[in-house]
Parts: structure tokens; sequence; C-alpha cells
């Protein structure tokens, strides 16, 4: 009997919608060959939505993906909506409320694609960012005294849980045993100011670390892991962090792998149900086009099916775009990849078919 996955599909604002369709294409590609059924059902939220209804994400909706085996996500944001506004009332809000407590970014450079770093490779770029994904300034701790008065007084507070920073580094330690690659974990944190915070991450980091014999440990401070991704990428297997350094170094790891076009996520509860989305926003200069890179949704699809535990399908996934990396987009970048978003996915879905 062929196993049956329930996804909630969120296409979203801008190009969301197109680069979704891509990703489906290719699992529509990958049921086929691997006899395996997907049932997508699509839910409207997102910048657009908002506009049209005011309605941000309803109690029910939210609700709703209870009853789904994962959910895959476009892109949410819009320029006309304030900052903040959908990104806490949308994303962060699902991340919290299914309790995905990862962010997994894989950070790999393919063959074919540019990297802005001078004399490096595939070789020297294959690494994972474990973000923390529910608590530290994410939190939304703290507030605002005497607002707009000479006197006011903004707090945003760091949450850091001995439950929090534990099971995070114990994905991380289990996820680099998995990888088998270096198996070296290095932690990012910042432990000559703060004081607190990282305190509690190096010391659950070091005792989680005893369980773990056969993983390197190492240590590295923020700023400098920055300096290191940019002068030495192939230090790196598996890096976990917190919630705000694991969104900044990430950014910069996506562009060194490629860029947006390319960078893949999942908010993963290891528990329960995850999301996966490509990194790049909606991108509104380039909507309804048809030239914006769908790679990192396919390769979030394929992210999607490594979590569900589908190996085999996922590296059907990767093996296509692998070969639409190395033979066939000129340029990872909108609009320059001598042809169009649709054209990719159809490769992607020609090798699925022909490999499968
Ligand atoms: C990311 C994004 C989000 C974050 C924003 C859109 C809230 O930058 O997924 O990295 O800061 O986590
Ligand atoms: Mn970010």
């Amino acid at each position: 009997m062929s196993k049956s996955y329930k996804i909630a599909v969120i296409p979203g604002d801008g190009t969301g919608p197109e680069v979704v369709a891509e990703g489906i294409k290719t699992l529509e590609a990958v049921s086929e060959k691997r006899g395996l059924d997907f049932q997508f059902t699509r839910f409207e939220i997102g910048g657009e939505h908002y506009k049209k209804t005011g309605e941000i994400l309803s109690d029910e909706t939210l609700e709703a993906f209870a009853g789904y085996d994962a959910m895959y996500l476009g892109a949410i944001g819009h320029p006309d909506v304030k900052p903040g506004v959908l990104e806490k009332g949308i994303l962060l809000k699902l991340r919290f409320h299914y309790d995905q407590y990862i962010n997994l970014r894989p950070i790999k450079l393919y063959e074919g694609v540019e990297t802005p770093l001078k004399d490096k490779g595939p070789a020297d770029i294959d690494f994972v960012v474990v973000r923390e994904n529910t608590e530290g300034l994410y939190a939304g701790a703290g507030g605002i005294l005497k607002k707009g008065t000479p006197d006011e007084v903004a707090v945003q507070e760091s949450i850091n849980t001995r439950k929090g920073v534990e099971r995070c580094i114990r994905f991380a330690f289990e996820y680099c045993r998995k990888r088998n690659k270096e198996k070296k974990l290095t932690l990012c944190g910042k432990t000559n100011v703060l004081t607190y915070a990282f305190d509690l991450w190096e010391r659950t980091f070091y005792e989680v670390a005893e369980e773990y014999p056969d993983i390197t440990t190492d240590y590295a401070h923020v700023d400098a892991i920055c300096m290191w991704m940019v002068k030495n990428p192939d230090w790196f297997d598996v890096i976990v962090t917190d919630n705000m350094f694991g969104d900044i170094i990430t950014d910069l790891a996506a562009m060194i792998q490629g860029g947006m076009g390319i960078a893949a996520g999942g908010n993963i509860n290891p528990e329960g149900i995850s999301m996966f989305e490509p990194i790049g926003g909606s991108a509104p200069k380039y909507t309804g086009k048809g030239i914006i890179n769908p790679v990192a949704a396919i390769s979030s699809a394929q992210l999607m099916l490594e979590t569900l535990g589908e190996t085999e399908a996922a590296a059907l996934i990767e093996g296509g775009v692998i070969k639409v990396l190395r033979d066939d987009i000129q340029n990872v970048a909108a609009g320059r990849m001598g042809m169009s978003t649709g054209e990719v996915g159809d490769r992607v879905a020609d090798y699925i078919r022909q490999n499968g």
C-alpha cells in the first residue's frame, strides 16, 4: 500500500505561489515513481489575504494545520503591510504554536553555482545550521515604557530555558551523528559578553556532549563565525546556535551557497508538525514574471521528505536539483537563469521520472 501524506500548502504572497507550484510539480513526479501519495490542501493566508479580509490568521485556520503531516510555505510578506505584522502574526505564530523548535538550514554549494568566495568550491561549502526557533530574542519578552517621551525605555529580553536549549543542542548532536560527515558540532555563541544566556548554552552543550563521544565539539563566538564562514567555510560541519544569531548567520551562509534562490529551510518539531519554506522573501518586483528561481522551494520539499523519513525520495529530488544546477541553469539569480521558473521545475521533474 502506498504511503499517504497530507500536506498543508500556504502559497502566500508575491512569488510564493510560483515557486510552491514547482515544488509540488516535483513532489508529484516523486509520488509517481516512489509510490507515495500526497494530498495537497491550499490555505490562503498572507499579506494579500490580510489586505482583502482584514484577517491575519484565524484561530480556526491555525488549528486546522494540526490535521496535516507537514506544512509547505511559499513566502509571506507585502510591501503595503507594516513590518512585523505578518511576520509575528503568521510565521512566528505558526512556529511557536506548533512548537517548531528547530530551524534547519542546510548550506551546500552545488556544482555549477557561483559563490562570492574567491577560490572556494563545492568541496569547501557543505554544512548545516541548527537554529533554535522558539526562544531567545524572538520570545517577545519586554516592552516599552514612556513611549514617545524623552524618558522612553525599550527592553527586549532574550529568553533561554534549560529545556529549550537542551532539546535544540540534543537535536544538533543527533543530526550531526546521522549526517555522518565530519562529525563535528560547533556551538556559536557570545560567551565573552552574554555571560548569562550563553553560560547556559555552553554548560548544556558540554554536558550533552558527554553522551556523544563520537562527535568532536568546537566553540566560536558569533562574530568570529561570520569571519570564518567567509575565510574557511570548510571548517564547519554542523553549527548550533540561538534564534537571533541563527537568523543572522544563515543569511550570510545563504549568500556563500549561491544566494536566496537556493536557500532552503525547515521549521521542525521532531515530535509534531513541521513547516518547510524557501528562505527568500516574496520578491514583489519579480512577481508573476516566471523568472524567479524555484530551486530553494524545491529543496525545501526535499527537506520535507527527509524529515518525514522518505530518504530515498528526498535523494531523488536532490539528484534533480544537482542536475539542473550543473547542466541547465545559467545563473541562479532571478531573471538570469536562461530559463523560466516553470522550466526549472520541469527539468527536475523529468530527472525524477527518468531516474526514480
Ligand atoms: C527567517 C526570517 C524570519 C525570521 C522573519 C521573516 C520573521 O528572516 O526565517 O529567517 O527572522 O526568523
Ligand atoms: Mn532570517
